[in-house]
């Protein structure tokens, strides 16, 4: 069986709060290739939704959700899975994420049914989210299917280089979330002034400095179709090297998702 993943775009949609199917469509027809939902956002029929609205082929869009801590002991992750397929409309879950290693989560049970259902093509790749370095180890010893990606909050107000350096030592890419601090990164001086050089937002800065990092792509939420639009174009904007490390250098720490 072929597990390799396809590439994931530097720029995918981040959907939780999405309750409409209109803003998938739209962010389909505009160019997203990567769609992100968990069974926590209670949201994957509206993504499915969308995702049969458009026109774009199934096979050029990576559809990821995520498991739920309630929904990881061994037995359950099969059933749990097929109910979020289902939801999605989707023959395959793309990309099968561990959200967080807490609750019914145990390594040696929730991992070899991931597994099984790569191996019975109800999953093309599993990943895993809010990780740390102990938890990754642990998943790459047990899973036989590689680490695909490591979904972790990652903006100019949060950021983990040893969870980068992890994963370009391993060759997964990480998955930036929250890439905009939830809107915050608006009222972030640093990245303002670098906005305002450049004649953009500070939102395009904080995904061009996002997606500059090696190995990183982003989902970045957005409803609105000019928010959908400008977030996919800010993969093309081009920071300076000193540009880059004004914001790595931010000492104003504000991690939106802890434990
Ligand atoms: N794995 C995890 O534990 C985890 C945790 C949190 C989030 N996530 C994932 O990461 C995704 C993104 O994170 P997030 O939803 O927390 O926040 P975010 O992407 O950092 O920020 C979204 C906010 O920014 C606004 N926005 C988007 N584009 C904009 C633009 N170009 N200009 C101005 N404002 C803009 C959005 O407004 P509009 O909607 O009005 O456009 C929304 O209010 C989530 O949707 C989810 O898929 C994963």
């Amino acid at each position: 069986m072929d597990r390799s993943p396809a590439p994931l775009p530097p720029v995918g949609l981040g959907t939780m709060g999405i309750e409409e199917p209109e803003p998938i469509a739209t962010a389909l027809e505009v160019g997203y290739r990567h769609l992100d939902t968990a069974r926590i956002y209670g949201n994957e029929g509206v993504v499915g939704e969308g995702l049969a609205a458009s026109d774009v082929e199934r096979a050029d869009v990576t559809v990821a959700t995520k498991l739920w801590i309630d929904a990881l002991a061994g037995d359950d992750v099969g059933p749990t899975a097929r109910e979020s397929a289902e939801r999605l409309g989707v023959d395959r879950i793309d990309l099968l994420y561990v959200h967080r290693p807490r609750g019914a989560y145990d390594p040696a049970t929730t991992l070899p049914a991931l597994d099984s259902l790569v191996d019975a093509g109800v999953v093309g790749a599993v990943g895993v989210s809010n990780f740390e370095i102990d938890d990754l180890e642990r998943a790459r010893e047990v899973l036989d299917a590689p680490i695909t990606a490591h979904q972790t909050e990652l903006h100019p107000l949060y950021h983990r280089p040893e969870l980068l350096e992890h994963a370009r030592e391993h060759g997964y890419p990480v998955v930036a979330y929250s890439p905009l601090a939830g809107g915050k990164v608006r009222a972030v001086e640093e990245v303002v002034e670098i906005a305002e050089r450049h004649g953009t937002t500070p939102e395009a800065v904080a995904i061009a400095w996002a997606v500059a990092k090696d190995p990183v792509v982003t989902i970045p939420k957005a409803s609105s179709e000019r928010h959908l639009r400008a977030n996919l174009a800010a993969a093309d904007l081009a920071l300076g090297p000193d540009e880059v490390a004004a914001i790595d250098a931010i000492e104003r720490e504000e991690e939106l998702y802890p434990e």
